[in-house]
């Protein structure tokens, strides 16, 4: 009985297969490699002293997906295997939508043929759109995202509703993932995103490590403590065991479909991460203000308690954690190279 990781050679499904293994759960992972590296592969062995079974597939490609169902016995999903750049999908909806709405429909179809009805969604909190309040809880409202990321994460969570509705004896968990930062503390697996980067703390690293001149800081007239915008950052490996604990729920509750903020409940301001990145790690981070980003809101931060008290998990890792594992892994990359 093995757990399938659509895109397990990402970021979050790379870190999720750690600890699936490391809690003696068997995997396989399917990945293109469209935002991955082999290497990712080699590295989940070599942490984990244990082997899974790999297929180099497109998710959507449903004749090979089938071939995975058929040679294996597949009990629950985990689905990492989306397109994540918000910028990106401005520009490229089509590719978006296909990528992530079409796949996710191959996959769930190719579930319910093989009757396999365990399946664990990675969405995220940019379905909450302009948050009707903060801490944002499970049932604020969702809806008017900004973008076609998160418009796909928006419908998938429908779709994912609606499937329950027709049918319960699925088991669905929708988990809603905050800023996810940092890396393995081995060093070997991290975030690596394809040019340059969108997000803050990758942006951060780079400028650390002189590849980038310096950050922009995309506004500092926010409603804020500094003026500059607040997130929930939340460590990789913290998000990785969040998982885990959803697998648990589904497994042993039974049917149902349930919703949970991946997040620590703490909000950090842009320069409250680059005062925290500079302290811990003794590196320099050059940076401006620069106008507002289109799209950002000033504060978004989880109300973690339904995911501490349903599902026994809360996040442990630190700030510090954070920065200094982020940036173990950029060091280690140059190391290597
Ligand atoms: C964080 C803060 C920026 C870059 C997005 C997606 C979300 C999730 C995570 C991913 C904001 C500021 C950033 C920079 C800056 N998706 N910033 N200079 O926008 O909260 O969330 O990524 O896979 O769905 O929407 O994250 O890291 O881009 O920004 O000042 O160069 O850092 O304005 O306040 P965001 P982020």
């Amino acid at each position: 009985m093995a757990i399938l990781l659509p895109g397990g050679a990402g970021y979050i499904g790379s870190h999720t297969a750690i600890e699936l293994l490391e809690a003696g759960k068997e995997i396989v992972i399917i990945d293109n490699f469209s935002n991955s590296n082999p290497r990712v592969l080699e590295s989940i062995k070599k942490i984990t002293g244990k082997d899974f079974k790999f297929y180099e597939i497109d998710y959507m490609h449903k004749e090979k997906l089938q071939k995975v169902f058929e040679e294996n016995t597949i009990e629950s999903v985990i689905n990492f295997a989306g397109f994540k750049a918000v910028g990106e999908s401005v520009q490229k909806p089509i590719e978006y939508y296909r990528n992530n709405i079409s796949g996710a429909l191959v996959l769930l179809d190719t579930m319910r043929k093989y009757g396999c009805k365990k399946f664990i969604f990675s969405s995220s909190a940019t379905v909450y759109g302009e948050p009707e309040r903060i801490p944002l809880t499970e049932d604020c409202k969702t809806g008017g995202t900004t973008n076609p990321y998160g418009t796909t994460k928006l419908f998938i969570e429908q779709i994912l509703k609606d499937i329950y509705t027709s049918d319960n004896t699925w088991d669905i968990c929708i988990l809603r993932y905050f800023n996810p930062v940092g890396a393995h503390k081995s060093g070997r697996i991290g975030e690596e995103p394809q040019g340059i980067p969108n997000n803050l703390m990758p942006y951060i690293v780079r400028v650390a490590s002189g590849q980038l001149k310096e950050l922009s800081i995309f506004g500092d007239d926010y409603d804020t403590p500094d003026g500059t915008g607040v997130r929930d950052y939340i460590h990789v490996v913290d998000l990785a065991k969040g998982h885990l604990k959803a697998l648990e729920k589904i497994n042993k509750e039974g049917k149902g479909l349930y919703i949970y903020n991946l997040g620590t409940g703490t909000g950090y301001s842009v320069l409250d991460m680059v005062k925290a990145f500079e302290k811990t790690t003794g590196k320099k981070v050059n940076y401006k203000i620069a106008p507002r980003r289109l799209g950002d809101i000033a504060t978004c931060y989880a109300d973690p308690k339904k995911a501490k008290e349903e599902l026994g998990w809360e996040a442990t890792k630190t700030l510090e954690d954070m920065c200094q594992d982020s940036w173990n892994y950029m060091a280690n990359q140059e190391y290597l190279t």
